[in-house]
């Protein structure tokens, strides 16, 4: 705040207060000793104003709030510029409200940061922990059970696009993850984009039209082995995920796999790296990597 501006809040913070005290002080003076019980001129359906001072601990109550108010302004910031006297600041509370708690946790931080991956999914205090940061930092995406959503995947599934291992969802998050799935309605047309998904739930051994994913089929040789693989297994290096087990990122109805192949996906997991200190990442980290076991799923795939 410039000079000029701090005076002026100065001078109207003081100015008001200073109106407010003569108010009070004016309206206690008694003119006329027999004025309390004096008629007004005022009278309104059989209802009279009296001429009445107001109460001795009413006007108390007002003068002490604005001594309160002046002993206030004096300790802390709140007239302008001027500090206060006691040198209290927001920042500096924060600062140190962060410094207790990192006095508290931070020994707890070190022993799980010592701790491997594996390990610290199996001890209930740092799952807790875990649980408490994915609700603030991943649930909004990934839902607060991470169950997922269309786009947003599943986590408790056993089904990784990127890899399940430790190191694995370490750099997913860290690094965040960028996925590029090519758009090929110009390439196939609509013929070819309904001839690949029908291979494409072949893939998955689900109902299918045999013919149409033969066609299908040499589409997917030439366009799409070289991400998802001869098999269709994927490739956690690229995020493709493994289209043989029928569980899908975006969906596995035919229209949507369609849609998939027409006009491409780009999922984007945002990284972490700036948002997290190492002991947090460490413990999500945990926290993932723990989810599909703590949920039942199958060994990872
Ligand atoms: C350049 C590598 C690349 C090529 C080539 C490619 N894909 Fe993909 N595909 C991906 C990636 C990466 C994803 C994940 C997209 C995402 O997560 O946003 C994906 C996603 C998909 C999905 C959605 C899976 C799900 O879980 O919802 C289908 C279906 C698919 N690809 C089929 C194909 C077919 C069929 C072809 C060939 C016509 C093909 N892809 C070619 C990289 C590729
Ligand atoms: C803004 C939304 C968003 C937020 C916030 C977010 N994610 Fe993600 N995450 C995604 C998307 C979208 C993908 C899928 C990217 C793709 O298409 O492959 C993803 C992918 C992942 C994967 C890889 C899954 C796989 O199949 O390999 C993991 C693990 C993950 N997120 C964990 C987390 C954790 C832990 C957090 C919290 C620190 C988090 N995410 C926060 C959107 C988000």
């Amino acid at each position: 705040m410039s000079t000029g501006w701090s005076l002026f809040v100065i001078i109207v913070t003081f100015g008001m207060l200073a109106g407010f005290t003569w108010l009070v002080l004016n309206t206690r003076r008694i003119q006329d000793p027999d004025g309390g019980s004096k008629l007004n001129d005022h009278e309104f359906d059989g209802i009279t104003e009296l001429d009445t001072p107001m109460p001795d601990w009413f006007s108390f109550m007002f003068l002490a709030s604005i001594a309160f108010a002046v002993i206030y302004l004096a300790l802390y910031p709140g007239l302008g510029n001027f500090p206060g006297l006691l040198g209290w600041s927001a920042a500096d509370a924060l600062e140190q409200d962060q410094r207790r708690a990192e006095a508290r946790h931070g020994p707890l931080f070190q022993r799980y940061l010592r701790t491997p991956v594996e390990e610290l999914a199996e001890d209930p205090q740092a799952v807790r922990m875990g649980q408490r940061l994915f609700g603030n930092y991943c649930a909004q995406c990934h839902g607060s059970a991470a169950q997922g959503a269309p786009g947003f995947p599943n986590l408790t599934d056993g089904h990784w696009s990127w890899g399940g291992t430790p190191a694995q969802i370490r750099t997913t998050l860290v690094n965040g993850r960028q996925a590029a799935m090519p758009a090929w309605g110009p390439v196939l047309g609509d013929d070819g984009v309904a001839d690949t998904t029908e291979f494409v739930l072949s893939l998955a051994g689900r109902d299918h039209d045999a013919d149409a994913a033969e066609r299908g089929s040499v589409h997917y040789q030439q366009l799409c082995v070289a991400c998802h693989g001869p098999e269709g297994r994927g490739n956690t290096a690229l995020g493709a995920g493994d289209l043989t087990t029928g569980v899908y990122l975006y969906g596995g109805s035919r229209e949507t796999i369609a849609t998939t192949l027409r006009q491409g996906r780009n999922g984007v997991m945002p990284a972490q790296r700036d948002v997290l200190d190492e002991a947090r990442l460490h413990i999500l980290t945990a926290y993932v990597y723990g989810l599909p076991k703590r949920h039942g799923a199958s060994e990872p795939q």
